[in-house]
């Protein structure tokens, strides 16, 4: 692999959107990190709240060259694996959200596009760092609070989430950090809301639960959003 190339921006948008926008005139990989964002991006068209330095907002930008299923639970073990070298206990939860203390303090989101034939991930990653208020329609919003450098912490993240091309490891790994086996949940699906009982993961890492009917369903993470009592 090409060494990662760094491109570090005062403020933008969306280290995701500049990715995507800048494709043809970037040496792959490339790191992108950002002071603040505007218009920061989270899954299900929701925004993710990035204010101006007291968060590591990032974007790793790579050629698609693997299982495109296990790329958000590869990052949220990446993640995990480099958060526990500061001496934290992060928490995944099912798929892109990583918790610490019941407290939401990243959040994953990887996007999957085209250019000149080729397919590329945008794979984002907000943490919240040292950021103390935030918006109030924010659930359960955390900071891991650590002293750390954020170029440091970004290539530590990226070089981990690399190395991780096996997909055992990956969904052993994942698993090793899921809360929410054995929780109760409820989701939306076809307009109607149901309460389950998660029972595990399959290998394409969605999610196998119980339903209160007593019916079991695999949930696929693009189509469905998981609430839970925390
Ligand atoms: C989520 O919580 O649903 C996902 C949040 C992903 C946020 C990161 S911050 C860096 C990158 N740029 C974005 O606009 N979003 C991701």
């Amino acid at each position: 692999m090409n060494p990662i190339t760094l491109i570090t921006l005062r403020t933008v948008d969306s280290t995701n959107t500049y990715a995507k926008q800048n494709i043809k005139a970037l040496t792959l990989p490339t790191l992108i990190i950002a002071d603040k964002q505007t218009s920061g991006k989270g899954r299900y068209g929701k925004s993710f709240y990035s204010p101006d330095k007291t968060g590591l907002y990032m974007t790793l930008l790579f050629e698609a060259s693997y299982n495109c299923e296990l790329i958000t639970p590869a990052a949220a073990v990446a993640v995990c694996n480099t958060l526990e070298g500061y001496k934290i206990k992060p928490q995944i939860k099912w798929v892109n959200d990583i918790y610490i203390d019941s407290l939401k303090v990243c959040g994953i989101l990887a996007e999957c596009f085209f250019s000149n034939g080729k397919k590329y991930i945008a794979l984002g990653i907000g943490i919240n760092l040292t950021t103390s208020e935030f918006p109030t329609d924010i659930p359960n919003p955390g900071s891991i609070n650590i002293d750390c450098n954020k170029i440091e912490l970004a290539s530590k993240i990226s070089e981990h989430f690399f190395l991780l091309t096996d997909a055992k490891t990956i969904l052993s790994e994942y698993k090793k950090r899921l809360f929410v086996i054995g929780k109760d949940v409820t989701y939306t699906k076809n307009s109607t809301e149901y309460s389950a009982t998660v029972k595990g993961i399959n290998s394409l890492c969605n999610l196998i639960v119980c339903r209160s009917d007593g019916i079991e369903e695999t949930l696929s993470s693009g189509e469905i959003s998981v609430k839970m009592r925390l």
